[in-house]
């Protein structure tokens, strides 16, 4: 590990002498589950393939052959792409429960009379930072069932306003999110609710596999969007992680597509929120949580427990793991929204502008060589972002662009 003494960034770097161990990836993605989410989301009314936004200009400025952005703010109208892991993990719940062939279940079947009879009325419930929690709440509106979130006490009114507004029942628990994943478990089993987490805990990972399988989708949109670009792949994915399952996706399916060829893939966290980064640090293979207020302005990302089926293939098949301040998150949305002239504006909020604050970061700060000549970033990369939210928290938003709250500090200012 290298702790830079110029940069507030940290990483950790991970080297595969004898290539990476394959076998986690594989077993859990596939190119025909992939699909099947896909052709899934197609379905959903309003679906439309979100955009892979180029941005040429600030690309050239950094001395990278392309920046693309996966915009995941446009998805559906949910402002985030958690729901395409929600809606196809309730897809797989009811087609299990009724015994349906993949060819017989379909959108329209879900949400038949026929269905809502033999099912009855099902209680979906999660814990959530806000955005799985709205994904699940709306999916389950749109099905006809019931939902209960639980969210912790730091969750904006803004979030939690978005959830009830597709008629979920939310309750706030003491404690951090978590604590909120632990007290839905207890509840859950003693009411008869049926749990759709993100996360992961023994006992239960058929959900959460679920639910990484049908992130997958964006990939999927992702690759058809740069083959008509005549890019086969990304040649560097920044991906940011809370509990890692949105990693484990986006990692696991490309090294499920091209083996030791994928592209290099980094893990970027919150520095105050950085479980699988001190996995990586323990370096002893198992997950590893941290606790306490996980304060960060990347709500998204505030999560001390790594999903233990995530992290078993992260471990194998991350390049490196990165732990930064909140002001790189606050920069990147500042970039996002306001573009070089040319390259297009993208609304972006704290969880999802990281990333590429992470890049732009590592490309002007001072002592970062290290790590951009460890991932070989040069004028022919292709680096891929995942625009994983838009303004979910308009407040927070304004305040940042316009109020200029989390500034860069003044040694790390743009000089170029
Ligand atoms: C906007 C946003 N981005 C990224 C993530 C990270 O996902 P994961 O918890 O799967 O690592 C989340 C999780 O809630 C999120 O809301």
């Amino acid at each position: 590990m290298t702790e830079d003494k110029n940069s507030d960034m940290q990483w950790i770097l991970r080297r595969f002498p004898n290539g990476k161990n394959l076998e986690s990836s594989k077993a859990m993605f596939s190119m025909p589950t992939a699909r099947l989410a896909n052709r899934f989301h197609r379905q959903i009314p309003g679906y439309r393939m979100t955009a892979l936004e180029s941005l040429p200009n600030l690309a050239s400025m950094l001395g990278v052959g392309g920046i693309w952005v996966k915009d995941e703010a446009q998805r559906l109208e949910l402002n985030s792409f958690k729901v395409m892991g929600g809606a196809f993990a309730i897809f797989r719940f009811i087609q299990k429960k009724l015994g349906l062939s993949d060819d017989k279940v379909s959108y329209d079947y879900l949400v038949s009379e026929d269905c809502k009879k033999r099912l009855g009325t099902i209680t979906f419930a999660s814990a959530t930072d806000g955005n799985h929690g709205r994904g699940v709440a709306w999916a389950a509106k749109k099905l006809g069932h019931d939902c209960v979130i639980y969210v912790h006490s730091e969750t904006t009114p803004a979030r939690i306003n978005a959830i009830r507004s597709y008629g979920a029942t939310v309750h706030i628990v003491a404690g951090n999110y978590d604590d909120a994943v632990r007290q839905i478990e207890v509840d859950a089993a003693r009411n008869g609710w049926q749990i759709i987490s993100d996360t992961s805990w023994p006992g239960y990972e058929e959900i959460p596999t679920w639910i990484m399988q049908g992130y997958n989708s964006i990939l999927i949109e992702a690759q058809e969007q740069f083959s008509g670009q005549g890019i086969i792949k990304p040649t560097h994915v920044f991906v940011q992680a809370g509990v890692g399952a949105l990693a484990c996706s986006v990692i696991g399916f490309y090294h499920m597509l091209f083996g030791q060829d994928a592209p290099k893939c980094i893990v970027v966290e919150p520095d105050m929120a950085d479980c699988l980064f001190q996995s990586a640090l323990a370096n002893d293979g198992k997950p590893h949580d941290i606790t306490g207020g996980l304060h960060t302005i990347m709500a998204g990302l505030a999560c001390g427990e790594p999903s233990p089926i995530a992290w078993n293939v992260l471990k194998d098949t991350a390049d490196a793991f990165m732990k930064v301040p909140d002001y790189v998150a606050a920069r990147g949305m500042r970039i996002l929204a306001t573009p070089l002239k040319g390259d297009p504006m993208v609304i972006s909020g704290e969880s999802g502008a990281v990333p590429l604050g992470a890049l732009y970061s590592l490309l002007t700060e001072p002592g970062c060589e290290e790590l951009t000549d460890f991932l070989g970033i040069n004028s022919e990369s292709q680096i891929l972002f995942i625009n994983t939210e838009g303004n979910t928290d308009p407040m927070a938003f304004r305040q940042i662009i316009w109020d200029g709250s989390n500034p860069v500090p003044r040694r790390y200012w743009t000089t170029r």
